[in-house]
């Protein structure tokens, strides 16, 4: 069994390599041109060890997985017909030319399409696929905005430079949008029949071509490589239409609560939710860190501008390799002056409900969320709630256990799997209050019948887990200043906060959203990757 070495950074998935010197980038191409008969050795860089390790039976798998994939691939690839760029040698060079005494065509986008019917129209964009044959081409064109099955026939489709079109080659394309006869499927009912095309920039065809450069089923590191072309695809332009839509939703519901946007900053000198997160950085010779959560610059904010709200990038240093943490990921942040807890409770509901049912109205978003989640249900208020306490019931009488295996006990951190099975099980939204002061942060404060415990919550969804993270926060200065030294935490860099409660202070209360999370819930998809345009997470912070 000879050894293979594979260098996830260093590497390159070319048949060449697989040495030390020259290794591959992936297991999975390892495996694809090598055969199964090798010892795959990868590279690893941790604090304890760094150099080629035996890989792991999971990494093993999913390689296993990838090499299928590239070889479904390869063989697709040769049963294909010649390509067309090699048929095109012999197809005549015809020289087309615009018809002017055609009507003058009305440059639309490919969202207008409808409104265009039997109007002669340019359009611009991407093949996004492409079927040639001798008299006949039809394509289907791209534009972000929607997509247009396109003909060519006549000279059109016989001219070489038409054969030799390849998949993301860019067009502008003149003809009449016609409606399609009964039977006969594209988007929207309509095709494109061209009369006239000029070639924007045309991509490469062969080894080069895209369809080979983003193979579906590939390496899913490699494919994060390559987010840059696979965000083309049709689920992740998706995901990233409806988190346009989420987005717009939350500003609308915001707007008609009169909260008002700001934008706090990200280079920051305080912690919000713990040390071991932070991302530091040297700020002109000063320590500084990437924000945690805008939170404390939020509760600033509230005497001057009112209830606000902001969506800002928020970074930790996570050490957990899990489906639902990133290292930055886009924080959804509200702060509301002058609630009380349960405020703050019925305000998270009509906040998700709506938020909700505003993406599902929007006419792109609400139809790609049918087709991502097919059985996604809407939330209906009210939620059900829970305490922290009698979750610890929950778990115990149906058999989870705690990280430890053991029972559940008061301040046991309830974790994602056994936070997931829970919820899941359920299969209801669930707002789960009244954690203990031990596991919450500094700044939530002591429920007042019981003050082992803090005026906190957690809202829990089907698939996910938990997608916001809320609390009241402590206003009384010298109860405050008590949760400062219980925490350890120093007072001097936090002077502008703790002015808050000297200047004015009143309750209220906010919380976080993960933007990533609730696209995860609403797409359905496996892990919050797929909801961030690049994800950065352990290891990853390309392209
Ligand atoms: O529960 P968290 O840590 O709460 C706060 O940061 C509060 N200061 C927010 C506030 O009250 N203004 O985070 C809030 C939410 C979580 O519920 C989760 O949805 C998301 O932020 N989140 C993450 N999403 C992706 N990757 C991570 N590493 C995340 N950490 C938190």
């Amino acid at each position: 069994m000879s050894a293979v070495y594979v260098h996830e950074k260093a590497g390159k998935d070319v048949p060449e390599a697989g040495s030390e010197a020259e290794p591959f980038a992936t297991a999975a191409y390892a495996l694809f041109t090598k055969g199964d008969d090798i010892k795959i050795l990868t590279y690893k860089e941790t604090e304890e060890e760094k150099g080629y390790v035996d890989i792991t039976q999971s990494a093993l798998k999913k390689a296993k997985k990838g090499a299928e994939g590239l070889k479904k691939k390869a063989e697709k690839a040769a049963k294909q017909p010649e390509p067309a760029a090699k048929k095109a040698t012999d197809a005549p060079d015809i020289k087309f030319t615009e018809d002017k005494s055609l009507p003058e065509a009305k440059s639309i986008k490919l969202g207008k399409i409808a409104e265009n019917i039997d109007q002669r129209v340019t359009v611009r964009g991407w093949i996004h696929r492409l079927r040639v044959q001798k008299g006949l081409i039809f394509l289907t064109l791209r534009d972000g905005t929607g997509f247009l099955q396109v003909v060519f026939t006549g000279d059109l489709a016989k001219a070489k430079q038409s054969q030799e079109l390849t998949i993301e080659s860019t067009l502008m394309v003149k003809g009449t949008i016609n409606k399609l006869p009964e039977g006969k499927t594209a988007p929207g009912g309509v095709e494109l029949k061209a009369d006239y095309y000029e070639v924007v920039a045309l991509a490469p065809s062969g080894d080069d071509a895209f369809t080979n450069k983003v193979a579906e089923g590939a390496d899913p590191s490699y494919l994060l490589d390559m987010r840059h072309l696979t965000l083309r695809g049709d689920q992740l332009s998706a995901v990233m239409k409806v988190r346009a839509a989420l987005l717009r939703a939350v500003r609308k519901f915001y707007y008609e609560e009169s909260l008002t946007e700001v934008t706090p900053p990200c280079m920051v000198q305080t912690q919000v939710e713990g040390g071991s997160t932070l991302f530091k950085m040297d700020y002109y010779g000063e320590e500084a860190y990437l924000t945690q959560s805008s939170q404390l610059y939020l509760e600033t904010c509230l005497p001057a501008l009112g209830d606000v709200y902001c969506v800002q990038e928020s970074f930790r240093a996570e050490k957990s390799h899990t489906r639902r943490h990133l290292s930055e990921y886009t924080h959804i942040e509200a702060e509301l002056a002058f609630i009380s807890f349960e405020d703050l409770l019925s305000h998270l509901e009509k906040l998700l409900t709506k938020v909700v049912q505003y993406t599902l109205e929007d006419p792109v978003a609400g139809p790609l969320i049918k087709e991502l989640n097919p059985n996604f249900k809407a939330p209906q208020m009210p939620f059900k709630r829970m305490e922290y306490i009698d979750a610890l019931d929950w778990l115990n009488e149906h058999g989870i256990p705690n990280e430890d295996g053991e029972k559940f006990k008061f301040g046991d951190d309830i974790a994602e799997a056994a936070e997931r099975k829970m919820t899941d099980t359920i299969g209801e939204p669930i707002l789960l209050t009244r954690f203990p002061v031990e596991i919450k942060s500094f700044y939530m404060p002591k429920c007042k019948d019981d003050p082992r415990v803090t005026e906190s919550v957690d809202v829990l969804m089907p698939n996910v887990g938990e997608i916001t993270g809320g609390s009241m926060r402590t206003w009384d200065l010298d109860q405050l200043l008590a949760a400062f030294k219980r925490e350890g935490l120093d007072t001097e860099a936090y002077y502008w906060f703790l002015d808050l409660r000297k200047y004015g202070s009143c309750p209220h209360g906010g919380y976080g959203l993960g933007t990533e999370r609730i696209l995860a819930w609403l797409c359905d998809r496996f892990t919050v990757r797929d909801c961030s345009l690049y994800p950065r997470f352990t290891g990853r912070c390309k392209p």
